[in-house]
């Protein structure tokens, strides 16, 4: 995820657009730049970390009068964060500039057809594909207009991307695929932008683009266009009234709940490049060097931890890979026995989780191989793990997490199912059907949430008042009911405890009286017979029940929270969701800080 903004107007344009990059920084800070015409010629400007770093080389640079500029604010995905991968990128004839959120996913063939032109393309900048590609469309083409559609074209993947050109100071050229761009309308100026805050100051007045679309703007004039044959798109333009803050957490709340809602988005970015639609087989390239272990040991802290625990079912039932999962401030001062064929696995959504790191180091000192899966590209433990597979959820803000399980729980998937593929050990349909489940989630899940929103909404004002809860699950459930447990605790401060539903008898089942629910998981598995006896034990001893459960299963409870049906553990993408927002309806029925809860922090970098 980064954030791109692209500014034609009358004021001086670049002061500009470092501003709107300011507030687009929660999109990524790997990297910033700018570009913009002086005295005839193109320019970029750019500096690794935060804006800070740009802010400082820009100021030492003579004051520029361009009245249009565009900037880029990085989140790395590909290729590691440094000012040679920071964009702009500059075609290799110096005459355009390109700034680009997305990610090319067939960047490789159309980077192979430039270098047999001539071209020179740096390794991992795909950016640098597209700007090259629609300098050689120029050659073909009237129009700058022409030749940037005929290169998107080629380009599968997603992208927000905006050109100048040397040779037309004061234009800009932009479109989107897959994400966020959006036009602002002012008078004597307009904006691109990836998100409404970048120009709020200067006017509400929006353009939202949709797929497919591509836009020519300059300080007076603005059209949108179909990308496929370059026809007039019929567009309206719509008032924001949102202030600043809410605009930030684009109209929602708080933070946690976009990124709640970013789910969907999230499950298809952190597939996006890895599977082969066509064939049906997964492609992590990050691994490529490591053989399958004989034995895995997850390790990580809190959500994380309990992404590994989720992870333990498919990596052992799809990939037949025996795994341990744990607490990582508990692993750290075992003398834990590594085997010489055996892999640690660390989760860390931040890469700086103090105990997660010191396993980490402890287990390459015992000489083991260690997967880092994080989403801060070049933390810590991305840098020192063996292989580190990203997760790509861009920047998470709410301390409590939950975007960044999604991602990790799918990343997981990824990777049980390309150990399958190596060691044979799922047949060809069943990966095909897990394919299949995975790609049909986002669709799913985006349909789904705001109804599961108000259900959340609705059951909240009831059971706020609750002191302690149980959260039960059994099998691929348990971890979410730890999970489901831990996200309760965090933000509402209200106890909570998640348990295996079959271990309630061996001690905690006392505590249930009337005042103390239970939240169910009991969904349409072949465990749920189990569960539903439990349930009837907790109901015996008078407790109150909530069960989140899919259509079709009998069950006589307080609540019945029906979601839909997806089979087995990658149920949990939309098990977890319905957790998340209860959590987050609670915590905000009370009043509670819902975005920074007493006594955490996000990044917990102390033992
Ligand atoms: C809970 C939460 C924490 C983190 C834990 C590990 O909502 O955010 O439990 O999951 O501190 O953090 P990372 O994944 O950054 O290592």
């Amino acid at each position: 995820m980064c954030g791109i903004i692209g500014y034609a107007g009358h004021r001086p344009a670049v002061p500009l657009a470092v501003e709107g990059l300011r507030r687009l920084e929660y999109r990524g800070y790997d990297s910033a730049g700018v570009a913009f015409v002086q005295n005839g010629e193109l320019h970029t400007i750019r500096a690794e970390g935060k804006l800070a770093a740009l802010e400082e080389k820009l100021a030492t640079c003579p004051n520029t009068t361009a009245t249009a500029a565009m900037g880029h604010t990085r989140w790395a995905t590909h290729g590691i964060p440094a000012e040679r991968n920071a964009h702009p990128h500059l075609s290799n004839d110096g005459t355009l500039a390109i700034i680009h959120n997305g990610i090319i996913e067939n960047y490789q063939e159309l980077k192979n057809d430039l270098l047999t032109l001539g071209y020179t393309v740096a390794p991992d900048a795909e950016t640098e594909v597209l700007v090259n590609l629609t300098a050689e469309g120029r050659k073909q083409h009237a129009s700058l207009l022409d030749a940037f559609a005929w290169a998107l074209r080629q380009a599968h993947g997603a992208y927000a991307v905006c050109v100048m050109a040397k040779d037309e100071p004061g234009v800009l050229y932009a479109a989107r695929l897959a994400a966020p761009l959006i036009l602002g309308i002012g008078t004597g100026e307009n904006f691109v932008a990836s998100d409404i805050p970048a120009f709020l100051p200067y006017t509400r007045d929006v353009v939202f683009l949709e797929d497919g679309e591509i836009v020519r703007a300059d300080a007076n004039r603005w059209q949108v266009l179909r990308l496929a044959d370059l026809s007039v798109a019929d567009k309206r333009i719509q008032h924001i009234q949102w202030d600043m803050q809410a605009a930030q957490k684009g109209g929602f709340k708080h933070f946690m709940l976009k990124e709640i809602f970013e789910q969907p988005r999230v499950i298809a970015d952190c597939m996006a490049g890895r599977v082969d639609e066509a064939r049906n087989t997964v492609a992590l390239p990050e691994l490529d060097a490591l053989p399958v272990p004989d034995r895995l040991h997850i390790v990580a802290c809190g959500t994380s931890y309990h992404s590994g625990l989720w992870a333990r079912h498919i990596l052992e039932s799809w990939a037949k890979v025996p795994v341990t999962v744990e607490i990582a401030s508990e692993f750290r001062y075992r003398d834990a026995l590594l085997g010489k064929n055996d892999m640690v696995m660390v989760i860390s959504q931040s890469g700086e989780t103090a105990d997660t790191l010191a396993a980490l180091r402890m287990a390459r000192d015992k000489g083991v191989q260690v997967i880092g899966l994080c989403n801060v590209v070049g933390s810590s433990i991305a840098r020192e793990s063996s292989a580190v597979v990203y997760t790509q959820a861009g920047p998470e803000i709410s301390v409590a997490s939950t975007k960044a399980m999604c991602s990790q729980m799918v990343v997981l998937a990824l990777i049980a199912l390309s150990w399958a593929q190596r060691n044979d050990t799922l047949s060809q349909a069943t990966r095909a059907q897990m394919l299949h489940i995975l790609r049909a989630l986002p669709a799913q899940l985006e349909t789904a949430l705001p109804m599961m929103h108000d259900t959340a909404q609705q059951l909240a004002r009831t059971y706020a008042k609750a002191r302690s809860f149980f959260y039960l699950g059994r099998g691929h459930c348990y971890p979410l009911a730890l999970e489901g447990a831990l996200k309760l605790k965090e933000i509402s401060y209200i106890h909570a405890e998640g348990y295996a539903s079959g271990e309630m008898k061996h001690g905690p089942i006392a505590l249930v009286d009337p005042e103390f629910p239970t939240f169910a998981l009991a969904l349409d598995d072949e465990l749920f017979p189990k569960v539903k006896s439990n349930i009837v034990e907790v109901q015996a001893r008078r407790g109150k029940i909530i069960a989140l459960t899919n259509p079709g299963l009998e069950l006589s409870v307080d609540h019945s929270w029906v979601i839909p049906t997806v089979q087995g553990p990658l149920s949990a993408f939309l098990v977890l969701p319905a957790l998340q927002l209860f959590s987050y309806e609670v915590a905000e029925y009370l009043g509670k800080d819902v975005d920074q809860p007493r006594n955490l922090a996000k990044s917990v970098t102390v033992e």
